[in-house]
């Protein structure tokens, strides 16, 4: 299923719910929440009480994405707040494989980002137990880079040891994609788009999103998240 996940990054932060069912109504299945701690980053966002106040204005999928050093700490927090996939980095702690196992144990999805500089080997060994992929096109920290398509053979790689491994899993990919280098993402077998200033900057995001729909449509990668289930109460992975 392809999915687009536009990022809360670039919207207006003053208007965040109402943001969120701008893009809902518009077709996005996912938002994606970029949380930044100022030291795994260089740049700060927002943390877990901001995301459990919108909470409560939308039932769209919660698609979090930490930007933070040793993410251990706050994964209860993020559960709590209403996250129904949390996204660590690989760079970010020690034992990556054991948040991801506990964030699992909640009945919440799961998944590992990778840098720019970041081989796609290291994630192979953990991908049976991982919701998804996430394989950053940008260096992570600020919306509105340029895509790096360079980043896209690691997709290349990941999608073909999934596929020569019967694994079936979603790859997201995050930074400067637009409608034009969508489909060179998917080709190379990404499902999951990220896109934040391409969405939010746009008169009007249904043009946009469809576009990235159509982009799409030859390369049916990843099964995704279909519609959340019960807001609050566990969740449910299909
Ligand atoms: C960057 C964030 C992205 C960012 C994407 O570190 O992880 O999610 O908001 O924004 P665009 O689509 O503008 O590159
Ligand atoms: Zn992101």
């Amino acid at each position: 299923m392809f999915i687009v996940s536009p990022s809360i990054l670039a919207a207006d932060f003053s208007v965040m719910g109402a943001e969120i069912k701008k893009v809902e109504k518009a077709g996005a299945k996912y938002i994606h929440l970029d949380v930044m701690d100022g030291m795994f980053v260089p740049n700060m966002s927002f943390g877990a009480p901001v995301i459990a106040s919108v909470r409560k204005t939308s039932s769209i999928i919660f698609d979090v994405h930490l930007m933070i050093t040793e993410p251990q700490r706050y994964i209860d927090d993020f559960l709590k707040a209403g996250a129904d996939i949390i996204t660590i980095h690989y760079e970010s702690c020690e034992d990556p494989l054991s948040v991801i196992r506990y964030i699992r144990s909640k009945e919440c999805r799961a998944a590992i980002a990778i840098k720019p500089a970041t081989p796609p080997e290291v994630v192979y060994p953990m991908l049976k137990e991982l919701d998804m992929v996430l394989v950053m096109t940008v260096e992570p920290g600020f919306g509105g880079q340029k895509m790096k398509p360079e980043c896209l053979e690691k997709v290349r790689a990941i999608r073909t040891y999934a596929n020569e491994n019967g694994i079936d899993i979603d790859i997201q990919v995050d930074g400067g994609l637009t409608p034009d280098n969508t489909k060179m993402a998917t080709e190379a077998g990404a499902n999951v788009i990220v896109a934040g200033s391409a969405v939010f900057n746009a008169p009007k995001a249904k043009v946009v999103i469809d576009q990235m729909k159509r982009a799409s449509e030859l390369y049916p990668f990843g099964s995704g998240l279909g519609e959340r289930v019960d807001v609050g109460k566990v969740r449910k992975r299909g």
